[in-house]
């Protein structure tokens, strides 16, 4: 059986499958998310490790001896910074975390934006980990001094599961330490920040074995014969593998606490119209991808702020019982936006609205906000002379019928669902079978293991009245965008 380990923002989620793929049990552990100031987000590495193995061992209960492998699947960018004792230095500075700005200006001004495309195939955003390393280096110098290794979170597991200081190609490509075409570290980005490669990963391909579970590791689980631990990925890779987005354009969405329109490539390409995030593939090949910071997450947001008596279904019912030609619009820019628009400093609008609405019409607003910061991704996407005839659906949010619906509607589109909605721990899951040698290699596995288990296909109506509700879209953030400059300044 093998085991496939999602670290979310919310919580790690844990699922057990078995040989052909079928899904056994499934456990999430949630953890809490710091937000000392405004724009910082943090969570706690050992938080991490504790929940990872009381996920696990609730998961694997009854099981643990027919155990043979498991992998990872993790919240990229996040900067995890350990002493020479490897002990934590300070809380991970998270993908969303905002505080970087400076630093990100800096290095896309001081190496230059075609510099940077050249050696990573991305520009600084201020999610990436390069940043986050500046700010610590200029903000903490005494925390910077004592760093004598920096991974990511997934890598922070795989650390104290198997004592070895891996990471994978996926995940390192969204560091800009990386130079993602020829899957190495770029040696003028190190010397850039004065980072020893010694205090870097050692990186692999994401199919490849990090190392065994330790013995301490398998005696808090129960295990008792020796387990692999395959290193997998960065969560939008580890994603797209779980539905099965492995060939050449091939475009999968994920609805998770970020939102991102993501395409497999064969070949690796620099997006140098829209800057969207340009990575290695857990395939062994490459992808883009466009990554809204608040798909889910504004909902969460939305529920908990205004309607923390509903659930998340009986928001859903509420808000189809509104008419979609409506003048309410939501921009979803409540942690700042990345692709396309790519502004730390955008924030969330509601507007248009009058004293007829109700909650339900801002939840529809909400959701349709989020749908079209999508599609936005997407148009960057067919920029690039890349369509499909279809998109795959992941993510919590892809649960929801509805959501599918309207994605359909609004990318005029047909929507695939598989069966299994964890892209990313699935994903995990099938990482861990490839490795392990189930398969030869990630694409034969998807092709055996991901069912499309529903289709939505677009509803003429719809599309044309939120073709329309998009082109609002577009114009409001146009025209509202110099209000976020004016605090920049
Ligand atoms: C991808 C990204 C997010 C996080 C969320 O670039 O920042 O999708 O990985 O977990």
């Amino acid at each position: 059986m093998y085991i496939g380990i999602d670290l979310g923002t919310t919580g790690v989620k844990v699922l057990l499958v078995d040989g052909r793929g079928n899904l056994l049990n499934s456990v999430t552990e949630t953890y809490e998310l710091l937000t000392p100031r405004p724009l910082w987000t943090e969570q706690n590495p050992g938080d991490w490790y504790e929940s990872a193995l009381r996920a696990i061992r609730k998961c694997i209960a009854g099981h643990e001896t027919e155990i043979k492998a498991l992998s990872f699947s993790g919240q990229m960018h996040g900067l995890v910074i350990l002493d020479e004792a490897d002990r934590i230095i300070r809380p991970a500075l998270l993908w969303n975390d905002q505080r970087t700005i400076s630093e990100t200006d800096s290095l896309n001004r001081e190496i230059g934006i075609e510099n940077l495309l050249e050696e990573t195939g991305n520009i600084a955003l201020t999610g990436f980990t390069a940043p986050k390393i500046l700010w610590v280096k200029n903000n903490e110098p005494e925390n910077y001094r004592k760093i004598r290794k920096i991974m990511l979170p997934k890598d922070y597991l795989a650390y104290r599961f198997t004592g070895n200081f891996v990471s994978d190609v996926s995940d390192i490509s969204g560091s800009l330490l990386f130079d993602v075409k020829n899957k190495t570290y770029s040696r003028k980005m190190l010397d850039f920040l004065g980072i020893d490669s010694g205090m870097l990963p050692k990186v692999l391909e994401s199919k490849e074995v990090a190392g065994m579970l330790t013995e301490k590791v398998r005696g808090k689980l129960g295990i008792p014969q020796p387990v692999k631990v395959i290193v997998g990925g960065g969560d939008q890779a580890i994603g797209a593998v779980g539905t099965g987005t492995v060939s050449g354009g091939d475009i999968n969405i994920s609805l998770g606490t970020s939102g991102v329109v993501f395409v497999a490539t064969d070949a690796y390409a620099a997006d140098r119209k829209s800057f969207l995030h340009s990575f290695a593939h857990a395939n062994g090949k490459y992808h883009l991808m466009g990554v809204t910071l608040a798909a889910a997450g504004s909902l969460k947001w939305w529920k908990e702020s205004f309607r923390p008596e509903k659930s998340y279904d009986e928001i859903f019912s509420d808000l189809i019982k509104t008419e979609s030609d409506d003048t309410l619009y939501y921009l979803p820019y409540i942690f700042g936006e990345r692709s396309p628009v790519n502004n730390p400093l955008a924030k969330g609008t509601f507007s248009g609205f009058c004293a007829t609405h109700g909650p339900e019409h801002f939840s529809r607003a909400v959701v349709e906000g989020v749908t079209f910061s999508l599609r936005h991704c997407y148009e960057a996407i067919k920029n690039l002379n890349i369509e499909s005839k279809q998109i795959r659906i992941t993510g919590g949010g892809a649960k929801n019928d509805h959501w599918c619906q309207m994605v359909a509607d609004v990318f005029n589109i047909a929507v695939q669902r598989p069966a299994i909605t964890e892209g990313s721990s699935f994903g995990a899951a099938i990482m861990a079978m490839v490795g392990d040698g189930l398969f030869p290699d990630v694409q034969e596995a998807c092709a055996d293991l991901v069912r499309v288990e529903k289709e939505f296909l677009p509803i003429a109506e719809n599309v044309r009245i939120y073709e329309k509700k998009y082109r609002n879209y577009l114009r409001l953030y146009k025209n509202i965008e110099p209000f976020f400059e004016m605090i920049r300044e």
